[in-house]
């Protein structure tokens, strides 16, 4: 079976293509067949393509190739879907919004608008979002503000919409301001996304696909990382915090048979990207003439996602629920820094001042995606060289965030210390639908 590249919408449909000699799935039994595997022995849940009723059993086939290679890859659902997007103010998460509703999808949006980051750019983000919904069927977009993580609040959501769709992104994001304030971790990312599941499996959720990341790999001694991999050792309390998402979801699955995907994410970047990330950093920097850090002598490469292709991968996961499956979602190739620095310069037009530093302990010459297992089973792969992303990335500093947002660098976006406490995020919560923006 091989997929059509004709983007996530609704159109795409996978097709046969008997004559190919090289084709990928190599077992074309339903899903349903498939019996829990022990390949991933280790890693919990990597292995589970589908429920089976006798736990006890061995696979029904053994061998090296990884199990997804036996696995048959789903037909897309098509047709409308009403889907609750979580951290829909936040880059990811408007990005799929967008998207959802350009195809004809409702979309509910919640998001308590935390000040991680600048608010004016959620703001600015939610505007885009709510651009993109026809004015003559305003219905298709509901926003609420609040915590995921109160429980009232989230009933009465889930009771007044009854999404059957979710596409969890909220979570406080960012791995050093975690080992700051661990606890905000825990509750945003662990218990909010546990509460979700709770609630999508009373609610009857079809498929519920949920941000993981890259940094659960953190431990890892191996540069080229897979689903396969054991990722037993966080090493920071974010990357620990999405580890036990990916765990939690598998009990959600084994236990109610919640069709759950997690998609662990590789540095993500485009148009309205976190300003604490470095593709916002160095165009932002280099703009304004202000001086980078590189580490190393940058050689060091790392695997950056542009979000048209992080979309196109989440609304992949969406349209196919799977069982219960962990995707990595990545451009599946490096860039070195040096290089990064220089295709940022070409596109702003000035020189970087670089200040070069010793290499930071733990860092790693080269981390990249193997995304094998996406285009297999979803069809997925990254069209958008990082060269034209940087580009498109520079056009829209330009002409929207210098122009419409332009909030100084240095105060906003150190995602750090500026976090409210659960306690207060609580108290915004209001199940009347938000629209003062
Ligand atoms: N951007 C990346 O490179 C990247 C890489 C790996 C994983 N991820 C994951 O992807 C997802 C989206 O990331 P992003 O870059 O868009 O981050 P973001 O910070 O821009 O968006 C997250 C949104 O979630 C909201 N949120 C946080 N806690 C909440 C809560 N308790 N209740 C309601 N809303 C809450 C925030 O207000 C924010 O708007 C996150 O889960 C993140 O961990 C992102």
């Amino acid at each position: 079976m091989r997929f059509l590249r004709t983007g996530s919408m609704p159109t795409l449909a996978p097709v046969d293509d008997d004559s190919s000699g090289d084709e990928l799935m190599t077992n074309a039994a339903p899903a349903s067949n498939i019996r829990n595997t022990n390949h991933f022995s280790s890693c919990v849940g990597l292995s589970e393509m589908c429920p089976s009723d006798d736990e006890s059993s061995e696979s029904v086939v053994v061998g090296a190739s990884p199990p997804h290679r036996r696995a048959t890859a789903l037909p897309p659902h098509l047709g409308h879907k009403k889907v609750l997007v979580t951290g829909g103010a936040g880059f990811v998460g408007s990005s799929v919004a967008m998207h959802l509703l350009a195809r004809g999808d409702s979309v509910v949006i919640v998001d308590e608008m935390n000040d991680y980051y600048d608010v004016r750019i959620k703001e600015n983000n939610l505007r885009r979002v709510r651009d993109m919904c026809p004015v003559d069927d305003p219905g298709r977009l509901v926003i609420y503000r609040g915590d995921i993580c109160d429980e009232e609040f989230m009933l009465s959501l889930f009771e007044a919409e009854r999404p059957r769709w979710v596409c969890h992104m909220a979570a406080r994001a960012g791995v050093r301001p975690s080992i700051q304030d661990p606890y905000i971790y825990i509750h945003s990312n662990i218990r909010g996304t546990t509460h979700l599941m709770e609630l999508s499996h009373k609610f009857g959720v079809e498929n519920f696909v949920f941000a993981s990341s890259s940094s659960v790999y953190g431990g890892s001694k191996s540069t080229f990382f897979s689903e396969d991999e054991c990722v037993d050792n966080p090493v920071s309390p974010y990357a620990a915090s999405k580890k036990a998402c990916e765990l939690l979801a598998y009990t959600y699955h084994h236990l109610y048979r919640l069709n759950v995907t997690g998609l662990r994410f590789f540095t993500v970047y485009g148009p309205r990207g976190r300003p604490d990330m470095a593709p916002f950093k160095f165009i932002d920097r280099v703009s304004r003439g202000l001086e980078l850090q590189q580490f190393g002598d940058g050689s060091s490469s790392r695997d950056y996602t542009y979000i048209d292709d992080i979309v196109d991968g989440i609304v992949r996961a969406i349209d196919r629920p799977y069982p219960y499956q962990v995707f990595n979602l990545g451009k599946g190739s490096g860039n070195s820094l040096s290089e990064f620095i220089s295709i940022v310069e070409k596109h702003v037009g000035r020189e970087a001042i670089v200040k070069v530093l010793p290499d930071q302990p733990g860092d790693v010459p080269y981390t990249c995606a193997d995304v094998s297992k996406a285009y297999d089973l979803l069809g997925y792969s990254a069209t958008v060289p990082f060269d034209e992303g940087i580009r498109r990335t520079v056009r829209w500093y330009e002409d929207e965030y210098v122009k419409n947002i332009c909030i100084e660098p240095e105060t906003q976006a150190n995602g750090m210390g500026r976090a409210a406490s659960f306690a207060e995020i609580g108290s915004v919560s209001s199940i009347m639908p938000w629209i003062n923006f």
